[in-house]
C-alpha cells in the first residue's frame, strides 16, 4: 500500500521496540511515508535510530527533543525545516506522570506538582508540537495523539493520567478547530492497554491487560501494529473528512458495561 507515498511525518515517542510509536512508524513506513524521529534523551537515541533504520530513515533524521523544554522543540522543528522544508504531519505518542501518582488512592496520592507535570507533558506537549509544526504543515496535513479511556471512566491507579488524557482529548478538539483553518486535521487514537515502558509504570498493569481481554468484544488485547495501521489511515488522504475525533482501537472494550463472558450460566429461576 502506498497511501502515504511522498508524504513526510515526524514521529515523537519511541522509547523501545514495544512503544506504540514504533508500531506507528512501521505502519507508516510500510505505507510509503518518509519519517523523521525525535528521542527524549541520549539514553534513547540508539533505540530510536534502530527503529528509524528499520523504517528506511537514516540517523540524520533522528533529533533530540525533551518536550519539557520549548527551546528543544524549536531546535527540533528547525532541523525538520532544514531537511524537509515542509511536513505532512506529526504523531505525538507521549505521556508522563511521576510514578508515585500512579499507585494508590487518587485523593491521597495526587499532588499539585504531580498534576502539573502530568498535564504539561501529556497534554500541553501536543499543543506545543502543533504550534511549532503549524508554519511547516502542508495543506491536507494531520496531527495525531495517543490517549486512553481512563479519560472517560475511572480505573484503579490511572489517577491523574485520566485527568491529563481528558485534557488532551479536549486539546484535540480545540486544535482541530484552530488547525482546520489551514486544512490540517487533528485526531486522537484511544488505544486499549498494551505492555510498554510507560504502561509498566501503572501499578497492577498486568491485571488491567487481563481484565480488558476478558471484557472486550474481540476477547483479546490490541497490538502496536493495529494502532499503527489506524494512525497510518488517519494520516492519509483516505481520512480527509475526519477531524477532532477520538478513535478507539481497543477491541471494543469501551462499549461494554459487562461482557457476555462474565454472565453466569442461566438458572431455572431465570
Ligand atoms: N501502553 C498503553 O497501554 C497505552 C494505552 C493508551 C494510550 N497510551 C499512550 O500512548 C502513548 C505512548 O506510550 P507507550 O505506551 O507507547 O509507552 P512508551 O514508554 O513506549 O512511550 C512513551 C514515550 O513518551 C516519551 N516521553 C515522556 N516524557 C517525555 C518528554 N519530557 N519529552 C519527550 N518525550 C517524552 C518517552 O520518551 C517515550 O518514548 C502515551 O501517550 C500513552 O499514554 C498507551
Amino acid at each position: 500500500m502506498t497511501i502515504l507515498k511522498d508524504k513526510k511525518f515526524l514521529i515523537v515517542g519511541i522509547a523501545s521496540k514495544l512503544s506504540i510509536a514504533t508500531g506507528v512508524a512501521r505502519s507508516m513506513a510500510r505505507d510509503g511515508a518518509n519519517l523523521a524521529f525525535s528521542y527524549q534523551n541520549e539514553k534513547l537515541q540508539s533505540r530510536v535510530e534502530g527503529v528509524a533504520q528499520e523504517c528506511g530513515s537514516g540517523a540524520d533524521m533522528c533529533f533530540p527533543c525533551d518536550l519539557a523544554h520549548d527551546d528543544q522543540i524549536d531546535a527540533l522543528f528547525a532541523e525538520i525545516k532544514k531537511h524537509w522544508g515542509n511536513i505532512d504531519g506529526v504523531i505525538h505518542a507521549v505521556g508522563y506522570a511521576p510514578r508515585e501518582q500512579l499507585n494508590g488512592d487518587f485523593t491521597d496520592v495526587t499532588t499539585r506538582d504531580g498534576f502539573a507535570i502530568a498535564h504539561d507533558l501529556s497534554s500541553y506537549s501536543f499543543i506545543a508540537l502543533a504550534k511549532k509544526a503549524k508554519p511547516l504543515l502542508n495543506d491536507g496535513g494531520s496531527l495525531i495523539t495517543l490517549t486512553y479511556h481512563g479519560s472517560q471512566q475511572t480505573l484503579p491507579n490511572y489517577n491523574v493520567m485520566g485527568l491529563a488524557k481528558a485534557s488532551l482529548e479536549a486539546a484535540t478538539r480545540y486544535l482541530a478547530v484552530s488547525m482546520g483553518k489551514q486544512n490540517v486535521r487533528v485526531n486522537a487514537i484511544s488505544a486499549g492497554p498494551i505492555k510498554t515502558l510507560a504502561a509498566s509504570g501503572i501499578s497492577d498493569f498486568r491485571k488491567m491487560l487481563e481484565y480488558n481481554k476478558n471484557r472486550a468484544p474481540l476477547a483479546r488485547n490490541v497490538t502496536i501494529e493495529e494502532v499503527g495501521d489506524t494512525a497510518s489511515f488517519l494520516s492519509s488522504d483516505r481520512a480527509s473528512g475526519i477531524s477532532g475525533q477520538v478513535i478507539y482501537v481497543d477491541g471494543g472494550f469501551s462499549i461494554t458495561a459487562m461482557s457476555d463472558r462474565e454472565m453466569l450460566p442461566a438458572t431455572s429461576n431465570d
